[in-house]
């Protein structure tokens, strides 16, 4: 694979970028003749009357209008990508899965991608689902979900996406998100790769507000990286699949879509290194609840209540005196959906590994098995650093509904409930 042509910095900023020098309008977005005969499109990632703050919108110039292509027919691939959730009432139980297995037969990022669960239909704006791929082909086709934006994170193998609007490559570690409509495909400089998707169908993923921790801190918003443009000047047949409205549907463009030579604007691809996460913590007794420990929010119409928080649990010095350390037993209103990326999460002694998934969805009581609560209550509280390991949660205010498949794979942990089995009675006076 050749060298990336490179990023730019930021969150959010109103970004321009030109792969044909000329090629980038100065002044207006859709002067009547673009240069080389570039057609401008608009591609919106809010409302034209969203506050200014909120909006977001770019403008890409392109070889070809994507309006011209036939029309959409459903596509038959991709069994277990966005099938729908389970019918029958929503068990209060939680859930655990093991990593899922490699596919019998390699298939691309769309075709090994699992839903394993989801809340609200994406025609709604509002919710989340989280999917887990695990891909061993390179995609030789081209895929965009008008359901919502993809938050990637790889868990195992690189993935290189050449989107419209650039190239991101992205390693376990990091994360990519790519906007709601942006069309891409998924390279695999590994040969394969595994690892999760938070699908947001609502408000766009931001920076969270810093409120007294400052100016500084958690995600900074230099550290994220929008690709430069970059761009496929391919003709001959290429598939087209989209997912809208739940479902998935396919067309035949006689052209790259990747087509776009120049675009400017504040909505664009991005990745992240979480390594670069300001971690912030107590440095007395307790420690903060786990929103000390987002990185992105999608907020609902809710103050305060996400439709979908992006939240981990990185190395990190733990110092505070008296405490419990690890994240105590707890029932929220908010729902949690766990992955692990590398290592070992502190509530968890075993049965959590890196590439698995779990479910505490509101009002369900969980924390620390016994092993990791006996350990924690006797341990000398000694400053101690928690290293090599990454945990993500993905939380959102709307319970998650498992998929058919989650709930009948043997990957599904049968005894997970037993994970808080033999806790011994506090003794009174
Ligand atoms: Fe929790």
């Amino acid at each position: 694979m050749t060298d990336h042509p490179g990023y730019m910095s930021g969150f959010g900023n109103h970004f321009a970028t030109e792969a044909v020098p000329g090629a980038l309008p100065q002044g207006r977005n859709s002067p009547q003749r673009p240069a080389f005969g570039l057609y401008a499109e608009q591609l919106s990632g809010t409302a034209f009357t969203a506050p200014r703050h909120e909006n977001r919108r770019s403008w890409l110039y392109r070889l070809r209008p994507s309006a011209e292509h036939p029309p959409y027919r459903r596509y038959q691939g991709a069994k277990l990508f966005a099938p729908g959730t389970a019918g029958e009432p929503l068990a209060p139980n939680r859930l655990r899965w093991n990593p899922l297995d490699w596919a019998e037969e390699p298939e691309d990022l769309i075709d090994s991608m699992v839903t394993m669960v989801a809340n609200k239909d994406p025609a709604e704006l509002a919710g989340v689902a989280v999917h887990v791929y695990r891909a061993a082909r390179d995609m030789e086709r081209y895929f965009f979900d008008a359901d919502g934006e993809l938050l990637f994170i790889p868990q195992q193998g690189r993935l290189s996406l050449l989107t419209e609007m650039g190239r991101l490559d992205v390693a376990p570690g990091e994360i990519a998100l790519v906007p709601r409509g942006v069309r891409f495909r998924a390279l695999l400089p590994d040969g394969r790769a595994r690892g999760y998707v938070a699908e947001n169908h609502g408000a766009l993923f931001r920076l969270p507000e810093l409120g007294p921790i400052g100016s500084n801190g958690l995600a900074n918003p230099r550290d994220f990286q929008t690709p430069v443009a970059a761009f496929e000047d391919v003709d001959g047949a290429v598939e087209l699949i989209q997912k809208h409205g739940g479902s998935l549907w396919t067309t035949t463009l006689d052209h790259s879509p990747l087509d776009v030579v120049a675009w400017h604007g504040n909505l664009a691809p991005w990745t992240y290194d979480l390594a670069r996460f300001n971690t912030i913590g107590t440095v007395s007794f307790d420690h903060p609840d786990p929103s000390i420990f987002t990185v992105l929010t999608s907020p609902s119409e809710t103050p305060g209540r996400a439709n979908a928080d992006f939240v981990i649990f990185p190395p990190r010095w733990m110092v505070a005196e008296d405490t419990f350390r690890p994240p105590w037993f707890h029932r929220n209103v908010m729902s949690e959906c766990m992955g692990l990326i590398h290592g070992a999460y502190d509530a968890k002694a075993d049965g959590f590994a890196p590439g698995a998934l779990s479910l505490h969805n509101l009002m369900a009581g969980h924390g620390p098995d016994v092993a990791s609560w006996r350990a924690a209550s006797e341990a000398d509280l000694k400053p101690h650093r928690i290293e090599g390991t990454m945990a993500f949660m993905v939380e959102s205010c709307w319970p998650f509904r498992p998929t058919r498949f989650a709930l009948d794979t043997p990957a599904l942990q049968r005894d997970y409930d037993e994970a808080w089995g033999g806790f011994p009675k506090a003794q009174l006076p």
